[in-house]
């Protein structure tokens, strides 16, 4: 269904014992929406991320999830349920080191899901091939690059089945020279119309692929636009700065 919330954030605040770090974010998300999320250190960009799949417990306010109230009192125990429902993909990779990837791409759907061994294999291969790593089902992450062993990252959550993926600076750790092959599957990705909420520091990822682009400053929302609009047109002064020294 186009213009479908499936988030929605309202009045969400977090603080760390006295430091305030979210300050009131009211935003809603849209099914099929990418929209990347800018800013400069310490904005909150993690936080918020956080918060959405509940990895940190904001202080108030209300993230609605397919219509549920994730903070509403008694959905707690249903946590692990939604957190499925998301997937998220960090600056490091967090593989299992001892396990090679088909392991690393099956256990989860196996344990959790309950889903079969082979169905989960097949998946898992058929997933690869879509990130150009097919050949690798039996590499250790030892033996793979950073930029083999993110695309690995990516698949392990899209082997859930996500309804949003959440992604964390996913390139940071890189090599500029494997920064692109990540780009590129998550470019895909945005393409077969998972929604996806990503926050980056690359401008022309957020400027040509994501809809939307939010800017997130001193814990609240200066800026949010379609991205094109932000890039060509940016008004808040913090915005107009931030881009000055990225671009
Ligand atoms: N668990 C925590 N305990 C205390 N303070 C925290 C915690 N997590 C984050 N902070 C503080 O919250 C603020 C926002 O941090 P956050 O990591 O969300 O920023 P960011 O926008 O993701 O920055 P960066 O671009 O550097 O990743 C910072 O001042 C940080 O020190
Ligand atoms: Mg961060």
């Amino acid at each position: 269904m186009a213009g479908e919330k499936i988030l929605r954030v309202v009045d969400l605040c977090k603080s760390f014992h006295r430091l305030e770090v979210l300050r009131h974010i009211s935003v809603d998300f849209e099914r099929n929406e990418v929209v990347s999320i800018i800013g400069p250190s310490g904005g909150g960009k993690s936080t918020f991320l956080r918060c959405l799949n509940l990895l940190e417990t904001p202080t108030s306010g209300h993230i609605l999830f397919d219509g549920v109230d994730l903070c509403a009192k008694g959905q707690s125990k249903h946590i692990d349920a939604h957190r499925q429902k998301m997937g998220m993909v960090f600056q490091q990779f967090n593989l299992f080191n001892n396990m090679n990837v088909m392991k690393n791409l099956t256990a989860a759907p196996v344990r959790i899901k309950g889903m079969a061994k082979e169905s989960a294999e097949a998946k898992a291969l058929e997933l690869l091939g879509r990130v150009g790593l097919a050949d690798r089902a039996d590499a250790y992450p030892s033996q793979l690059s950073g930029g083999q062993k993110q695309r690995i990252a990516i698949v392990r959550s899209l082997m859930m089945d996500p309804e949003v993926m959440l992604f964390d600076e996913p390139t940071s750790a890189l090599d500029p020279e494997m920064i692109g092959e990540v780009l590129d599957v998550m470019k895909n990705l945005a393409e077969s119309g998972m929604t996806m909420i990503v926050v980056t520091h690359e401008m022309r990822f957020a400027r040509e692929v994501s809809d939307r682009t939010i800017f997130l400053d001193g814990g609240h929302i200066e800026e949010d636009k379609p991205s094109h609009e932000l890039f060509a047109h940016p008004e808040s002064p913090r915005l107009v700065s931030f881009l000055d020294k990225v671009l």
